[in-house]
């Protein structure tokens, strides 16, 4: 039996939509930044049949299935590179993560998943091996084995190791802080497997996916390289921006921002100019905004997220990614 924590990532460049769906591979790079909380512990065994338990969630027919779909592509991938056999496992998740809040729990779970099983099996893996096994999972996944700064790159295949994850820096190159307001805990209707799936059908997405090789994934990887904050604000603004309008413009559209995240972007942006701070907002696939800010800015911007009526505020800075305990 082998535990493995992990926590989720937040993209700056954004994963969305991909060139192979049960390979999860990518169609486009994405860059985030790992959290150091809140955690999930995924713990495997060896079963006689596959077993999977959850501590905050109840199992349904739809989750276990993904988990079973996922373990028969592990096994597949790790066939490649030895013999072993992990379709038949026990799997229980303690999450400490809300669920659909914006908090990929997703990326957390499955990059846990993937370490646990490197530690179960063996066979001696690499972090890139195993960031392709947590993608078969779920695709964000695959950046929470790193700590710091992680992000996916592609090779011109359609293998299934065809998208892998790699380090930018770790958590020691540069501490940054997400500040995270959650204006509403409803449960998202569209989650983002089935977004990704019609990313194409939005007219805007050529152009991102354009825009993401050409330019903007090697300039957030600069920014976070240099620890220039400005750049990185602008590069990672407009990569969710233009994130969520080929979600608006696919069909059906995905509006996941809502009348607060607009609020709310507005006036972060009024405060940082007014007040020169060094501050930027990102959402993912939910109206949660996540301000990532330096330690000059921290008490400012945490004083005005605890200000926001009815929002549920979480605190979390660069994390040191999926590890054995
Ligand atoms: C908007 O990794 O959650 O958060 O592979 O279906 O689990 P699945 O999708 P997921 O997609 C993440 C989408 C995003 C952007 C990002 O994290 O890069």
């Amino acid at each position: 039996m082998i535990t493995a924590r992990s926590t989720p990532n937040i993209a700056l460049i954004k994963y969305w939509g991909n060139r192979h769906e049960e390979f999860r591979l990518c169609a486009g790079e994405s860059t985030s930044m790992t959290l150091d909380g809140p955690y999930v512990d995924v713990t495997v065994d060896y079963a006689d049949t596959l077993h999977v338990t959850s501590s905050n969630k109840v199992m349904t027919a739809e989750s276990v299935v993904r988990f079973q779909k996922t373990l028969e592509l592990i096994q597949a991938y790790l066939t490649t590179i030895d013999n072993c056999d992990v379709t038949n496992l026990s799997i229980d998740i303690q999450s400490h993560i809300p669920p659909s809040i914006g908090l990929a729990s997703s990326a957390a779970v499955f990059s846990g998943l993937a370490k646990a099983i490197a530690g179960l099996v063996e066979i001696p893996l690499t972090d890139e091996q195993i960031s392709v096994m947590a993608r078969l999972g779920s695709g964000s996944a695959s950046r929470s084995i790193f700590g710091g700064y992680g992000a996916i790159r592609n090779e011109e295949n359609m293998f299934i190791d065809g998208s892998k994850g790699w380090q930018i820096a770790d958590e020691n190159h540069w501490k940054l802080h997400d500040i995270i307001i959650v204006p509403s805990t409803e449960e998202k209707k569209v989650g983002s497997t089935e977004g990704h799936a019609n990313a194409e059908t939005s007219p805007h997405y050529k152009q991102r996916l354009s825009d993401i090789a050409k330019r903007r994934q090697k300039e957030c990887i600069d920014a976070i390289a240099h620890k220039d904050f400005e750049h990185l604000q602008t590069v990672a603004e407009q990569d969710a921006m233009n994130m969520h309008l080929c979600m608006q413009t696919q069909t059906p559209e995905l509006n996941y921002l809502s009348d607060e995240t607009h609020r709310i972007i507005t006036e972060i942006q009024e405060i940082r100019t007014s007040e020169h701070l060094p501050v930027l907002y990102t959402m993912d696939a939910g109206p949660t905004v996540h301000l990532f800010c330096e330690e000059e800015a921290k008490e400012r911007i945490l004083s005005y997220a605890n200000e926001q009526e009815g929002c549920q505020i979480f605190e979390a800075s660069t994390g040191s990614g999926a590890h054995l305990i």
